[in-house]
């Protein structure tokens, strides 16, 4: 991968100084045998000279219309570089890339990478490394155009147009519900920009961070008679996006989903402990939460997702059926 890039590096130079011209061409991201989580970008980089003209992707099998690369308007802002939001298949993605000059095709590209879906359950795949973007090669790539060596000050910054993390990474963001630091592009409240080899990776485990400005919930999560499974193993992530999702409290998933992704025997008709006991199973969805009408009813109407007082986990610290009932059950 990195030898990858360095062929790149030194073809530019060489050419330079007027050596024949190879066409270059390079996906830099995702690059040839790594697996990813998020679906954000392609990034492809073409030569300087000669200049590629256009570029098609093909993605299993999938091919892309003609893009063109040539006008001046677009060589000013990009130069050599394309890139695209591709949609991923879940899994294997086989990457094809071929250049044109004069209409001919005169390179060609190919990578196959992983795509996990932004799916935190998923197991790595064999035989694929993750990716790491901020490496000092990588990042010398993107210097010319985007800030690479921030100072405090830019990086305390809190708005999209003053923060360097947000020229690439805004869409990050782009989510109807966005957490706390994120929102304001305080990325250095849990990513370490002095990381070696690569920056910014997180600076503690995810859920000490989360430890750190949670601390009054974190702790009453711990004092918890039974703490839930996940929770117990810090394993926040696995319900919630550090950054931001469509679900309030970034949840990954609306509510039931979520649950249901590990307690899927509840959720088949008739396992429920609910059922059993009343005859007909208590619905686990409705439009309003009697006890919370801003609320749907969900799994978290009557479960609370991080502990309880009984080992079924009950909200409002309940530990018996009945109190349970009766809050939204008046009689
Ligand atoms: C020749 C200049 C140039 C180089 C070199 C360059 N970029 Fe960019 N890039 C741009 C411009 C211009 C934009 C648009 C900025 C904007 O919309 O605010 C951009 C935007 C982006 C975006 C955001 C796309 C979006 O709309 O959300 C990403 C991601 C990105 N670049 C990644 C990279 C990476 C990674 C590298 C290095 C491997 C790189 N770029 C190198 C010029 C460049
Ligand atoms: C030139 C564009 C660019 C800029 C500027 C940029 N990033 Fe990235 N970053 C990327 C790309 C592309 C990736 C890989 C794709 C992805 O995960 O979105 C990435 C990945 C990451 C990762 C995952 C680990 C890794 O190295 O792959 C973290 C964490 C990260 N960036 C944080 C930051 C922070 C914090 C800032 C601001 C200080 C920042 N980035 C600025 C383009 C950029
Ligand atoms: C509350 C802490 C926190 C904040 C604030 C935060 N991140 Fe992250 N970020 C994380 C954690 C935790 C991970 C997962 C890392 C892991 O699993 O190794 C992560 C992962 C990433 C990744 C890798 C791709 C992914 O989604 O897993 C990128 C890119 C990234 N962060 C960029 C940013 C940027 C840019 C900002 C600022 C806008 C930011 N982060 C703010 C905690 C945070
Ligand atoms: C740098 C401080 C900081 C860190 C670290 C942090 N948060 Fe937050 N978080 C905030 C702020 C600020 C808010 C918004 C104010 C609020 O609602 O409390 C917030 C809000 C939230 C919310 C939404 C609260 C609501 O009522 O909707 C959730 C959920 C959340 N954070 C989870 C996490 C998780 C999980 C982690 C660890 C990955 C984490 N936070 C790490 C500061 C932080
Ligand atoms: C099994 C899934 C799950 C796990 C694991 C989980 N949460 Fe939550 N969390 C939720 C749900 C669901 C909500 C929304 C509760 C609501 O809407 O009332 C929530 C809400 C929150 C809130 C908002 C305030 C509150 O208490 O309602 C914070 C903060 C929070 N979680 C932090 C964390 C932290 C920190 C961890 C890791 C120690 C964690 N969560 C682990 C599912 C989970
Ligand atoms: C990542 C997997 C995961 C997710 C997501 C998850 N759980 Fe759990 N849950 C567990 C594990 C593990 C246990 C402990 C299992 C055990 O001890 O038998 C558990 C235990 C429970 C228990 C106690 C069961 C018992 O009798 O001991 C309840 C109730 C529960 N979960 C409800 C929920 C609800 C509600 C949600 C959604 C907010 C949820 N779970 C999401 C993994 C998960
Ligand atoms: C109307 C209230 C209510 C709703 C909604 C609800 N539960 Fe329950 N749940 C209960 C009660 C009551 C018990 C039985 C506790 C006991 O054993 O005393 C229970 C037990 C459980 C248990 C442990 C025993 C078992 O049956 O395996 C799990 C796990 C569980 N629920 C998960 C869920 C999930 C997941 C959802 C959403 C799909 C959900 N619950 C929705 C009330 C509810
Ligand atoms: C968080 C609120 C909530 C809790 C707690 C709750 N329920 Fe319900 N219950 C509902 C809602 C909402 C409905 C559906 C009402 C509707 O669709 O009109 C419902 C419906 C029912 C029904 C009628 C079933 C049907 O299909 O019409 C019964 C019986 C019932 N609940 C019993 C119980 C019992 C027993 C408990 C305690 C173990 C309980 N509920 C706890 C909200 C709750």
């Amino acid at each position: 991968m990195r030898q990858g890039l360095l062929t790149a590096v030194i073809c530019c130079a060489l050419l330079g100084f007027g050596a024949v011209a190879v066409p270059a061409l390079e996906i830099v991201y995702p690059s040839h045998g790594v697996f990813v989580a998020r679906s954000d970008f392609l990034i492809i980089r073409g030569g300087k000279a000669p200049v590629l003209e256009a570029m098609t992707v093909t993605i299993n099998g999938a091919k892309s219309e003609l893009l063109d690369l040539s006008s001046p308007e677009y060589r000013a802002a990009f130069a050599d570089f394309l890139i695209l939001q591709p949609e991923w298949d879940k899994g294997k993605n086989a990457i094809s890339v071929d250049a044109y000059i004069g209409g001919k095709v005169v390179a060609n590209a190919v990578a196959d990478i992983y795509f996990l879906g932004n799916d935190p359950t998923a197991t790595t795949p064999k035989g694929y490394k993750p990716f790491v973007m901020h490496t000092p090669e990588k990042e010398g790539l993107c210097q010319p155009c985007h800030n690479m060596k921030p100072d405090k000050v830019q990086l305390s910054a809190e708005s999209a147009d003053k923060n360097p993390c947000a020229s690439c990474h805004k869409r990050l963001i782009d989510a109807p519900y966005v957490h706390g630091p994120a929102g304001v592009f305080q990325c250095v409240a849990c990513h370490d920009p002095a990381s070696k080899p690569a920056r910014y990776q997180i600076s503690k485990s995810p859920a000490e961070l989360c430890a750190e400005c949670h601390f009054d919930k974190v702790e009453a999560y711990k004092k918890n008679k039974f703490v839930h499974g996940p929770v117990g193993v810090g394993l926040c992530l696995l319900c919630h996006d550090p950054h931001a999702s469509s679900q309030p409290a970034q949840l990954l998933a609306p509510t039931n989903t979520l649950c249901a992704g590990c307690h899927d025997t509840v959720v088949k008709k008739g396992d429920h402990v609910v059922r059993g006991i009343f005859g007909q199973g208590h619905p686990l969805a409705a439009a309003v939460d009697p006890s919370d009408p801003g609320k749907s009813l969900t799994c978290g109407s009557c479960h609370d997702p991080h502990g309880g007082q009984g080992q079924a986990l009950f909200r409002r610290g309940l530990t018996s059926r009945m109190q349970l009932c009766s809050i939204c059950h008046k009689k």
